[in-house]
């Protein structure tokens, strides 16, 4: 008996196949959309943006955008939300690079993935510092 026949003894024909095999996790949830004509401005001295004095730290800024100062002291914003179902990524000091937990896709500093499952970048951002400010386009 080959596993066609099998299936239709069961009663299962190709098309409940695929209705059992992506119960409970075959929706791709949806992937909020980048922010788009940014123009933010963020007080370094404030207490919720301080700690991006400190090389390897990094924030949200509440409207979809994480910003992040590398190891070697550069500040760079890439939309926070990962390009594979949208989950919140964090900035990894260890690696220098964005991370998303939820299935381990990871990005470089500029948004490009670097492995997935993600397929596509995180939308980057224009940082610019001018004393305790700093300025985000894109
Ligand atoms: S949601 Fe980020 S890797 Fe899947």
């Amino acid at each position: 008996m080959d596993r066609k026949e099998f299936l239709s003894q069961l009663g299962i024909g190709a098309a409940g196949l695929v209705l059992f095999g992506c119960m409970g996790g075959c929706e791709k949830e949806s992937v909020p959309a980048s922010p788009s004509n940014v123009n933010l401005t963020i007080d370094l001295t404030s207490t919720t943006y301080s700690k991006l004095l400190t090389p390897g730290q990094f924030a949200y800024t509440g409207n979809g955008i994480i910003v992040a100062q590398t190891t070697s002291g550069d500040y760079i914003a890439v939309s926070q939300y990962c390009t594979h179902e949208g989950v919140t990524v964090v900035f990894e000091s260890t690696k220098n690079d964005f991370y998303c937990s939820a299935h381990n896709s990871r990005f470089n500093t500029s948004g490009a993935v670097q492995s997935g499952p993600a397929g596509s970048a995180l939308k980057q951002y224009t940082v610019t510092k001018n004393g305790n400010t700093l300025t985000i386009k894109g």
